[in-house]
């Protein structure tokens, strides 16, 4: 696997492979990266001939207080990995050859960005849709592959290349889990063994609130209202349940059909999210809908 770190060495590389008619996959990364990344480059090379991984911890997604200065590093053991599975080039740029200093334009989607984790993190997600609309402009690829575990972040994504006509395809990519159910993330290296048995239980939230939907057992607002009491009574201070249209994360009504739970809440110090993906219609059930918690 290449290692570039400039703008110019990647498109250079990129030229070479477009003028033998290949084509191009982006993974974007923000490294440490786990099972779930590797998920994401095992479809890219499913969908493309060549595969560029993408690390790059964003500056500009990272609000006062977080986690931007802390955020785990672990660019030897990313490498390993990447060459394991067989990317074709990692692009690890510096700050400094991704923005200028004087920047001055933001990507922003209006709406889906202020809502849900874009309301407790103002600013974030207009550093994601930017750095990623800067990343399509890099790398030109024909798809780009992002996890459903951040599906806020795949639906302002998507939002923005439909808005700005930016010609790629965007892939999601099913959420890869812990046996115990919780989703995989870089920052679940935050939490202690005992933290983790409790992280266990937000995706068993959002299995029950599914199957109580499935079951029609209760309205929406009443399965929102037990699964924040439930992730309370667990130990978590819970951020949001929302019982949501998959299509465009506005609150979801009785007649809708491809749903979205959407929930983030907090063990301590670490900010956990993740949702389930349904469909209320047994005739289009993806696998998202036949998966059952534990
Ligand atoms: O999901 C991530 O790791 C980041 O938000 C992304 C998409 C790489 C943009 O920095």
């Amino acid at each position: 696997m290449r290692l570039v770190n400039t703008v110019s060495e990647l498109r250079d590389a990129v030229r070479v492979w477009r003028s033998a008619g290949q084509s191009v996959a982006l993974v974007p990364t923000m490294g440490n990266l786990h099972a779930g990344h590797l998920a994401l480059v095992n479809e890219a090379q499913k969908k493309a001939d060549r595969v560029v991984v993408s690390i790059f911890v964003n500056p500009t997604q990272f609000g006062i207080g977080e986690d931007f200065e802390t955020y785990p590093r672990t660019e030897a053991e990313d490498r390993q990995k990447l060459n394991a599975c067989g990317a074709d080039l990692l692009f690890q740029p510096a700050v400094s050859a991704v923005y200028t200093s004087d920047a001055k334009t933001v990507v922003s989607v209006s709406g889906l960005s202020e809502e849900y984790c874009g309301a407790l993190r103002p600013g974030h997600f207009d550093g994601v849709a930017t750095v990623v609309c800067k990343l399509f402009n890099i790398v030109q690829p024909d798809v780009a592959l992002f996890g459903l575990k951040d599906f806020q972040q795949l639906t302002v994504i998507r939002t923005m290349v439909r808005d700005l006509n930016i010609p790629v395809e965007i892939a999601g990519v099913e959420t890869v889990r812990e046996a115990s159910g919780l989703a995989m993330s870089s920052r679940n290296g935050y939490l202690s063994a005992e933290e983790k048995t409790t992280a266990a239980k937000l995706y068993q939230a959002l299995c029950v609130a599914r199957d109580a939907i499935l079951a029609g057992s209760a309205s929406f607002q009443e399965i929102e209202c037990k699964a924040m009491l439930f992730l309370q009574e667990s130990g978590f201070q819970p951020d949001y349940f929302g019982v949501c249209k998959a299509s465009d994360l506005k609150k979801a009504g009785e007649d809708d059909v491809a749903l979205v739970l959407l929930a983030a809440a907090r063990l301590s110090k670490t900010r956990l999210i993740d949702n389930v993906c349904f469909s209320r219609n047994p005739q289009s059930c993806s696998d998202a809908f036949l998966s059952k918690a534990d």
